[in-house]
């Protein structure tokens, strides 16, 4: 006999080099939480729909422009994207990825992002910048979900590729890729320090 397995969810992860994350991280965190401190527009949207937590999801979503800091940031993820495009075959054509947005995200004790995707984009993902212990996991769904019907579900010890829902815990530094179109949600924080980390995504821009 033989299994062929096929249409698989391909995630990509990655560590900023420790120099570099040792020089960018705690400037980047100081950063986040100046941009925090002067955005009342976010604060207040993220009062009614983050409670416990702070993203500049519908108010600062131009990161790159703002910080030199962020900008050093952008090009180090724009050649990781590349390479994830590179991994998963995609045919751009003429046209290519490029970052469309890029906020911040800060969860306190409570704080969580149900279930969601980032529709119209190609490629998105998160950099972690503080990840405290118990402060949650990026939890993702198999996008073939709502077409199984009568499948039974799978064993809880089931080997990784066939689980309907997988967790990952990424810590400072680290970089987490998906397909725009992966459902994923992030836990409900159980840590009194904050976890911050930074989303973007990647847009198919098509060059005639
Ligand atoms: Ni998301």
């Amino acid at each position: 006999m033989s299994l062929i397995s096929l249409f698989p969810t391909q995630i990509y992860r990655t560590k900023l080099r420790a120099p570099l994350a040792r020089k960018w991280i705690p400037a980047l965190i100081r950063e986040v939480k100046l941009f925090r401190e002067l955005d009342t527009t976010g604060e207040k949207w993220s009062r009614e729909n983050y409670p416990n937590g702070y993203t500049s999801y519908s108010s600062i979503t131009d990161l790159a422009f703002r910080s030199s800091g962020f900008a050093e940031l952008k090009r180090w993820i724009d050649g990781e994207v590349k390479k994830y495009a590179a991994s998963l075959e995609m045919d751009l054509g003429s046209g290519f990825l490029e970052m469309s947005s890029f906020w911040v995200n800060v969860m306190g004790e409570g704080c969580n992002h149900s279930f969601h995707l980032h529709p119209l984009s190609s490629v998105s993902g998160t950099f972690y910048l503080q990840v405290p212990k118990g402060s949650g996991s990026l939890k993702l769904e198999d996008p073939r979900l709502p077409a199984f019907m009568a499948s039974p579900p799978r064993k809880p010890n089931a080997k990784t590729a066939n689980r309907s829902f997988f967790s990952l815990v990424p810590g400072p530094g680290e970089l987490v890729l998906f397909e725009s179109w992966l459902k994923h949600e992030v836990t409900p924080s159980r840590s009194r320090t904050d976890r911050i980390s930074v989303s973007f995504n990647y847009d198919w821009q098509k060059t005639p």
